[in-house]
C-alpha cells in the first residue's frame, strides 16, 4: 500500500541517548530512517505551501503537477 506522507520539517532531532547524540529524520528523505543521513538537503529551497516529491535520483517534482487533484492543505 502507497501512501503520501507530509513532511514539514527540513532538518533532523537531535536526541541523546545513553549520551551518545543522534539525529532522527524529520524530513523522510533519509535512506537510513530512522536516521539522519544528510539527505534532508534535498529540501533546501522548498517553495512555501507547496507539496513536493523526490524520485530515487533525489530529484524534486511538484506533486500536484504529478497527481493532479492531491491535496496540498496548509499545515495547522
Ligand atoms: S532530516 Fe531527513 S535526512 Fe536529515
Amino acid at each position: 500500500m502507497a501512501r503520501v506522507v507530509k513532511r514539514h520539517r527540513d532538518q533532523p532531532y537531535e536526541v541523546t541517548v545513553g549520551g551518545e547524540t543522534q539525529y532522527i529524520c524529520a524530513c523522510g528523505l533519509s535512506n537510513n530512517l530512522p536516521f539522519c543521513d544528510g539527505s534532508h538537503a534535498l529540501a533546501a529551497g522548498e517553495p512555501a505551501g507547496k507539496l513536493h516529491w523526490y524520485d530515487e535520483d533525489g530529484e524534486r517534482h511538484e506533486a500536484k503537477e504529478s497527481f493532479p487533484g492531491i491535496r496540498e492543505d496548509q499545515p495547522a
